[in-house]
């Protein structure tokens, strides 16, 4: 049998290809990263460029909603290419993660660009840190990626420059970021295990559209309430005690603090210039819905990020009667349940870009 020149070549590029092919999806590195859930909050910045908080917060991971992302660098690339929830990304997103990206490219030394893709396998900027968990699971996969072995303080900061409370998302379970005074000792650690308690969030979607005013935003305006500063100094009690309930695990202490803490931070908001109001209606009902359930004897309590959802936390024994009653409230669309979740980790490579 003959086999041509041209037929070689043609076998020789196809096998090259393939080479290629699989080099790229060898070079691609995904992470996987939780939201979390502010217990007690951050909100406002001493410094805006770094993002050290003019307070220190906790939160729990939730293991049930995850953002994935997988990155590649390629030499062959003119800018970054980046995919959110399949779909090229928006301009102004886009626009912060290659700037984030930057970053891990200066730290490296490597100016390649890089393929990005990441996912949420819930609402994306609603309120339930999308913005966390995806720049949790970014300077993780983006450091790998570029070539840095960086250990759990290192990229938490390294995380917190994408967005604070990304941070958080970085240590297992229970998290508490020590806010620092600057860019070299701000950055969060572990308090307790996903599996100290059996806390679960059950978050009563209202809303799932994206927020229109960002929460980068929103850092900006906390100076301009009279009633930040007064937040700002009693942080440490609040922080005293949210680490007692959580290492004690006690919930009825945890509710109190937690449904104070929610209260200082939107009663700064709404009093900011201009004002900020993220609740809707159906956010008074749920709370409402809460306290009611909670006078029934049914340990219960909520909370609310930046936007309009209400997360209520309870443990898990509770959590089929309280999905009912959450279902039962018209203006709630659905209801995302999670346990504690654990820290940012890096699996097999996708095979999708
Ligand atoms: O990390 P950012 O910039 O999205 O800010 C988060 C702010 C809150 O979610 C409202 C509170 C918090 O501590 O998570």
């Amino acid at each position: 049998m003959y086999v041509t020149l041209p037929g070689i070549y043609a076998q020789a590029e196809a096998i090259d290809f393939k080479i290629q092919y699989y080099r790229k999806l060898m070079d691609s590195v995904t992470a996987i990263a939780h939201p979390n859930i502010a217990f007690i909050k951050y909100w406002g910045n001493r410094e805006d460029e770094f993002r050290i908080p003019s307070n220190g917060s906790i939160s729990m991971n939730l293991s049930s909603l995850e953002t994935r992302t997988s990155i590649s660098l390629d030499a062959g690339l003119p800018a970054d290419q980046i995919t959110i929830n399949g779909e090229i990304a928006k301009e102004r997103d886009a626009e912060r993660i290659r700037n984030f990206l930057e970053i891990i490219r200066r730290q490296s030394g490597i100016s390649t660009y890089a393929r990005l893709s990441t996912s949420n396998n819930f609402p994306t900027g609603s309120g339930i840190a999308s913005s966390a968990s995806g720049f949790a699971a970014l300077a993780l996969a983006g450091s790998k990626a570029y070539g840095l072995s960086l250990n759990e303080p290192a990229l938490s900061r390294l995380a917190r420059k994408g967005s604070g409370s990304a941070c958080r998302s970085i240590p297992a379970g229970f998290v508490e970021w020590l806010p620092g005074k600057d860019d070299t000792d701000s950055f969060a650690v572990s308090l307790a295990s996903p599996d100290h308690w059996q806390l679960v969030d059950l978050v009563a979607i209202v809303n799932a559209g994206q927020k229109k005013i960002s929460s980068t935003e929103g850092h900006h305006l906390a100076s301009t309430s009279p009633l930040q500063s007064a937040r700002v100094m009693d942080t440490d009690r609040r922080l005293t005690i949210c680490r007692e309930a959580i290492m004690e695990r006690d919930l009825n202490l945890l509710a109190v603090i937690v449904e104070q803490d929610c209260l200082m931070m939107h009663a700064v908001m709404m009093t900011s210039s201009p004002a900020l109001m993220y609740w809707l209606p159906a956010t008074l009902e749920v709370i409402q819905a809460v306290v009611h359930i909670r006078s029934e004897g049914i340990p219960a309590f909520y909370t609310i990020d930046a936007g309009a959802n209400v997360h209520v936390l309870t443990t898990i024994e509770f959590v089929p009667d309280i999905e009912v009653k959450l279902r039962a409230i018209a203006s709630v669309s659905t209801v995302l349940i999670s346990p504690a979740g654990g820290p940012a980790r890096l699996v097999t490579s996708d095979l999708k870009f």
